[in-house]
Parts: structure tokens; C-alpha cells; sequence
């Protein structure tokens, strides 16, 4: 079994008097596709979020990558936040900028590359993610919502970091674009030996690509696990997200 690289432990989350998590517990390992399941406002952004050092829990431990999220030094702080990438909701592209020159921002701030060597990584990054090679020079107005994901994902790639973390990625894309982008995260998740953790509503996903993932609901974790495992978990919100009898699966 792959090692562990994000841990979890016993997170209690509230912002004011809304209690978002009661003791959460799970763990994300090396290589796999990892979702984070439940409904709307159950908390998924929200610890996602804590993975990546932009909201802090009340209580309880997240580690990434080895390091507790609440004792950093400033120094590992910023390696840490350079060993991932991220794909928000909105794709959060600069409107007033081209694809290329939001990519190129990223190398501007965090390495010195000259600017051929960075107009020849943004090209490859371009590339890798199935996009033609003038996206570079478009803006983010004249893409399709499936190119605006691939463009965004390109530069949650710039850094080349081992761990992606995708919001929502196939929200707001038809189905036929949400299937190419899951199959372009399962080729490279293969290529560059990613690690995903994603937040997801899109069963198909799950479905598709996902290996583990766990489910949100209550304030707690209902289940966590690959699909089988998640099933066999005798609960209404489990009921509630999967017709059983459709993925031939019978507790
Ligand atoms: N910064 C914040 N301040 C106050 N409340 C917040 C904040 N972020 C999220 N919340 C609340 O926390 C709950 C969970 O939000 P979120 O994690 O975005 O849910 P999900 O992604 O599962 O839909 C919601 O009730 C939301 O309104
Ligand atoms: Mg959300």
C-alpha cells in the first residue's frame, strides 16, 4: 500500500457559531485519485482548503507531505505551497491576461527563468493539457468552460508539483467535456505521478477515476473508502448519494 501523504486527524472546524466539522478524520495516499464527497455546504471546500494552508481547523491535526500544518516555519511553509497546485471552482484565470501570461506570472514569482525558458515550460504545460498550441495567446473571454479548466489546470501545473487539489473541476462543463477533463486527470495523474485530491458532486467521477474517497455529511465522515467500501456503509446519506442497484453492488 502507498504511503500516507495527507493525514487528517480529529479536525473540528467552525466558523463563529457554525460548527462545519466534528472531529474529521481521513488520509489521502501516494498516487491516487482522492474525492471529497457530500452535499452542498458540508464542508468540502472548507477542509480542502485547511490542506492547503488557507483556513486553519479549531482543533485536530492536518499533515502534508510529513509536515503538521500547525507548527511550519515560514520557510517550509512556502515549499509546501510550491510542492502543490491547485485548481479552483471558477478556474480563476486573470481576465486581462492571455493563458500564456497567466501561467508566465507563476514563474515570474517563484523562479528565475528566463523569460525563453518560461515561454517554452508554458508551452509544454499548453500541451500537456490537450490544449492547441495558440491558447497560449487567447484570453480566458475567448475559451469554451473546458478549455478555461485546461488552461487552469496548465498553470496549477507550472511548478511540476506532486500533489493537485481540484475544486469542483467538471462543475459547469457538459458531459462529454466532463469526461475528457476526468480522463485527462486519470493520464496525468499516470504521467506525472500525481497525487489528486479533488472536491467532487459528479458521481461519474467517482465512478470513473476516483480510487478513494470519503463522504461528508452530518458534520462527520459517513464513509471512507474506495466505491465497494463506501456501499456496503449502512447509512441514509449513502442511500441518499448512490442508487445501489445501478452499480450491481448489493449489501
Ligand atoms: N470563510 C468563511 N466564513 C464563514 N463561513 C464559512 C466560510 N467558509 C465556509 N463557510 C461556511 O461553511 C460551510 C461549509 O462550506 P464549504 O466548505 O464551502 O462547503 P461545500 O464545499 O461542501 O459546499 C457553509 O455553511 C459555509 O457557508
Ligand atoms: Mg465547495
Amino acid at each position: 500500500m502507498n504511503r500516507t501523504i495527507i493525514e487528517v486527524s480529529d479536525v473540528i472546524t467552525s466558523f463563529g457559531e457554525n460548527l462545519i466539522h466534528d472531529h474529521v478524520s481521513c488520509s489521502v495516499r501516494e498516487h491516487e485519485i482522492y474525492a471529497l464527497l457530500g452535499g452542498s455546504g458540508s464542508g468540502k471546500s472548507t477542509l480542502m482548503r485547511e490542506m492547503i494552508l488557507l483556513e486553519r481547523p479549531q482543533s485536530g491535526t492536518i499533515r502534508v507531505l510529513g509536515h503538521d500544518l500547525s507548527s511550519l516555519t515560514p520557510m517550509e511553509a512556502m515549499e509546501l505551497r510550491r510542492s502543490w497546485g491547485v485548481l479552483f471552482q471558477s478556474g480563476a484565470l486573470y481576465s486581462s491576461l492571455t493563458v500564456g501570461e497567466n501561467i508566465a506570472l507563476l514563474y515570474k514569482e517563484y523562479t528565475d527563468l528566463s523569460p525563453a525558458l518560461s515561454n517554452e515550460l508554458i508551452q509544454l504545460k499548453i500541451n500537456l493539457v490537450g490544449l492547441p498550441p495558440h491558447a497560449q495567446y487567447l484570453y480566458p473571454s475567448e475559451l469554451s468552460g473546458g478549455m478555461i479548466k485546461r488552461a487552469a489546470l496548465a498553470r496549477a501545473l507550472a511548478l511540476d508539483p506532486k500533489l493537485l487539489f481540484l475544486d469542483e473541476p467538471t462543475s459547469g462543463l457538459d458531459p462529454l467535456s466532463s469526461r475528457q477533463f476526468d480522463e485527462l486527470i486519470l493520464q496525468l495523474r499516470d504521467l506525472l505521478g500525481l497525487s489528486v485530491v479533488m472536491v467532487t458532486h459528479d458521481l461519474d467521477t467517482i465512478h470513473h477515476i476516483v480510487d478513494r474517497f470519503t463522504l461528508l455529511g452530518e458534520k462527520r465522515v459517513i464513509a471512507e473508502g474506495n466505491l465497494t467500501e463506501v456501499l456496503r456503509v449502512d447509512h441514509p446519506i449513502v442511500d441518499y448519494f448512490f442508487q445501489k442497484g445501478s452499480y450491481g453492488i448489493t449489501r
